[in-house]
């Protein structure tokens, strides 16, 4: 590629996906429509039950008398073998999980002009808009949402924070910190199921970053011929997804097939970054994801991207390294990770240009 890098940092601005969706087309704008598997269609594979994402339940791993080994060994290959899992009694309440989904989705039913006083600013990818639109001639997600960094608390932008819904802020507060916890505990039950109990990587996962991306889907006229979200692995530590719709439009990449998320109420997604991919010295891997749309539905998910603590060099695990094994990834400090990140070549794999 010889053109320009593009500029990862920050998104060109594109029409919201919810007003095209209000003017009920027939058709779907050109800038939309994939070239999916040579024919233009978006194949999707029902969910055979061989090809099931794994369920964890966090109440084993924590009892250390009874089932604890057991869910670990469960653990151990979800994210071996598929990158992903679903978590049920991971902490968060039904009505803390509910109460986040609506504010959410109250935020998306306000008016275009209204959420647009939460729009993102030229230059950053923060904010109401669209994500990672680099180019004018480049292929759109059919996808609203509004991003925010959530935690450290000093890195949140409250000018971008939505005052309406009136508790949007104080319910994505208390997320946040919740879903730090349940992180923490998550990434030291990984570092265990690894067989390495590395408390200076669970421990980075406190004073870590957690960036929230809330995601909006508006139904679609011809939704096998676009993309909620391309095929992407995330550059995360973890991920913890939070469905909240009652159909699948989440899917991972296993064996070659794209596998439906069913999502169920009360669970959380949770899928490995490539950071823990490059931690674990390529033992768990960041799996490839996408989400499809529905013709009728629309869809809401809330992301939380999470990092180790900038202090935290991004390297195999020492425990895994050396004594004759090798490590496959190098070792980059934070800030030469993500300036790496935000200028990678985007026709070339990323977790690729980390290896030795
Ligand atoms: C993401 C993502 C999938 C979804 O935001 O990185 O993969 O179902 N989202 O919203
Ligand atoms: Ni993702």
């Amino acid at each position: 590629m010889n053109s320009t890098p593009a500029n990862l940092e920050s998104s060109l601005s594109v029409p919201s996906v919810q007003e095209l969706a209000f003017q009920r087309p027939e058709k779907v704008p050109a800038r939309y429509i994939r070239d999916q598997d040579g024919d233009g269609i978006i194949a999707t594979y029902p969910s055979h039950p061989s090809l099931r994402v794994p369920f964890i339940d966090m109440a084993k791993l924590v009892n250390a008398d009874t089932h604890q080994k057991e869910e670990l060994r469960k653990l151990h290959l979800a994210c071996k073998d598929w990158g992903v899992f679903q978590l049920v009694n991971h902490g968060l309440s039904n009505s803390s999980l509910k109460n986040m989904g609506n504010q959410v989705k109250r935020f998306f039913e306000l008016p275009l002009q209204e959420k647009k006083r939460w729009a993102q600013r030229p230059g950053t990818l923060e904010g109401y808009g669209q994500a990672f639109v680099t180019s004018e001639d480049q292929k759109l997600d059919w996808n609203d949402m509004i991003f925010l960094k959530c935690l450290p608390i000093q890195n949140r932008k409250l000018d971008l924070w939505p005052q309406n819904p009136p508790e949007f802020r104080e319910t994505l507060e208390r997320y946040s910190e919740e879903i730090r916890e349940v992180t923490m505990s998550v990434v030291k039950f990984l570092t265990m199921s690894l067989g390495i109990q590395d408390k200076e990587i669970s421990e980075s996962f406190r004073e870590g970053l957690y960036d929230i991306r809330m995601n909006c889907y508006p139904p679609c006229p011809e939704p096998e011929r676009v993309l909620g979200i391309a095929p992407h692995a995330d550059n995360s530590g973890i991920t913890l997804l939070l469905d909240c719709a009652d159909f699948p439009g989440l899917q991972f990449l296993k064996d070659k097939k794209w596998v439906n998320v069913e999502p169920i109420e009360g669970a959380i997604v949770v899928n490995i970054g490539q950071i823990i991919e490059v931690m674990s010295n390529g033992i768990y891997k960041a799996p490839e994801h996408r989400a499809v749309v529905n013709k009728l539905k629309e869809r809401f998910s809330i992301v939380t991207f999470c990092y180790p603590s900038p202090h935290m060099d991004i390297g195999p695990a020492d425990k895994l390294t050396g004594e004759g094994k090798v490590a496959v990834f190098k070792k980059l400090t934070h800030a030469e990770y993500f300036r790496k990140f935000f200028n990678r070549d985007l026709d070339e794999s990323f977790i690729d240009s980390l290896r030795v």
